[in-house]
């Protein structure tokens, strides 16, 4: 599919005065990492993730027709009164709070999406939203955040056309999450998604993420994945400005290429249940995410000394026991630990004999991967 296919060929936003949609919608952890793109937000390599069950966000979006080319929503966000035609009206309330510094990045989202869902500017919408997660826990909010929101736009977008299909619901779905962020269009559907290009994955696009529909081996099944919440502050350097740092890397070029075999190699482990080249692979792209932050200019670290001492302490573990269990790191400090389901006893017992200590105030999060967004 193309980005034309994604424009509606019409809609009558007269049969719908107001509605309103709520979409619950989980985070996920790649495991072939995104990091690099393109205008507009095109992945410079295939990127492949686990999607996850209790890190998610919900968000209900709230439609109410403009009475006239004129209204919108008040500073109160109850009443209408007079604005121009063209500026996008919305109101976000997150965690029942209103929040002003959210409306830069969602209003820059409904800007670029604005060509494939022009429906939307006939509407005041007021989004209420909330995360399962502590707020400042630096758990990557923006794939559940901006996932809810576009399949809440497509719940709406099936009103103006009853019989449009799932696949088109959940392929649209993805392709607006990711004008919002991303990671956001592998947070849909499906426990494996890949985002980007490969010759190897069937129906496999840059412009949404597609289920991961090969064959997987028995050991992924409910593969687990506890965050240990490292440093829950705000990151120094946002994952926008470091794709941007991308451009122009002295190893842009083999990380790329890197990445897309990789996407070949876990296609394989995933099928044959390989798990020591799974551990091998997934530690080795986490490991090379930051070094390009490490070796980008300006250059950064995102890892803490904690970080670094659950590795090591996570090394140790896997010399010492036959255990499968490894790390991942997303753009941050804090650690994700995956393992098979048959780890969990033991695992749980090491992370908080061992681990714990090293998370701020001995926080962390056991989660396990699960099948994508639900309409609640
Ligand atoms: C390190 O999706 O947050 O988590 O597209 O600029 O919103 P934007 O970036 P974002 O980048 C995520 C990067 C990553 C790796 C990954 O999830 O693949």
């Amino acid at each position: 599919m193309t980005e034309q296919d994604f424009i509606p060929q019409y809609y009558d936003s007269s049969i719908l005065t107001e509605g309103s949609y709520t979409w619950k919608t989980p985070s996920n952890i790649a495991l072939v990492k995104y990091w690099g793109k393109k205008d507009p937000q095109i992945p410079e390599n295939t990127s492949i993730s686990f999607t996850l069950n209790n890190c998610h966000t919900i968000t209900s979006m709230e439609f109410i027709k403009r009475r006239s080319e004129s209204d919108h929503i008040s500073d109160q966000g109850e009443t209408l009164k007079q604005v121009q035609r063209d500026e996008m009206n919305f109101e976000i309330y997150f965690e029942g709070e209103k929040k002003e510094a959210f409306k830069p990045k969602i209003a820059s989202f409904f800007e670029r999406i604005k060509r494939y869902a022009p429906y939307l500017n006939d509407y005041n919408i007021v989004i209420n939203s909330k995360n399962s997660f502590p707020h400042s826990s630096g758990i990557a909010s923006s794939a559940s955040g901006m996932s809810a929101l576009a399949l809440c736009i497509m719940s709406l977008e099936k009103e103006f056309n009853v019989s449009m299909t799932d696949d088109y619901f959940y392929k649209k779905a993805s392709f607006l999450a990711r004008l919002g962020s991303g990671s956001a269009c592998r947070s849909i559907k499906g426990e494996i998604v890949v985002w980007g290009k490969h010759e190897l994955i069937a129906g496999s696009s840059d412009l949404y993420g597609v289920e991961f529909a090969d064959e997987v081996h028995e050991s992924f099944k409910n593969y687990q994945d506890t965050i240990l919440l490292v440093d829950t502050g705000e990151k120094q350097v946002s994952s926008t400005v470091g794709h941007g740092l991308m451009h122009g890397h002295p190893f842009a070029k083999e990380r790329f290429k890197q990445a897309e075999e990789n996407i070949s190699k876990i296609k394989t482990v995933l099928k044959s249940g390989d798990l020591k080249t799974f551990v091998n692979l997934v530690e080795s792209e986490a490991l090379t995410l930051h070094s390009m932050m490490m070796t980008s200019n300006p250059y950064f670290i995102l890892m803490k000394p904690n970080t670094l001492k659950i590795i090591n302490k996570i090394w140790e573990y896997r010399a010492t026991t036959n255990s499968n269990l490894c790390f991942t790191l997303d753009a941050g400090a804090n650690v994700h630990l995956l393992f098979p389901v048959i780890e969990k006893e033991n695992v749980s017992k090491f992370v908080e004999k061992e681990l714990a200590q090293y998370c701020q105030n001995n926080q962390y999060i056991c989660d396990i991967v699960g099948n994508g967004a639900t309409l609640l």
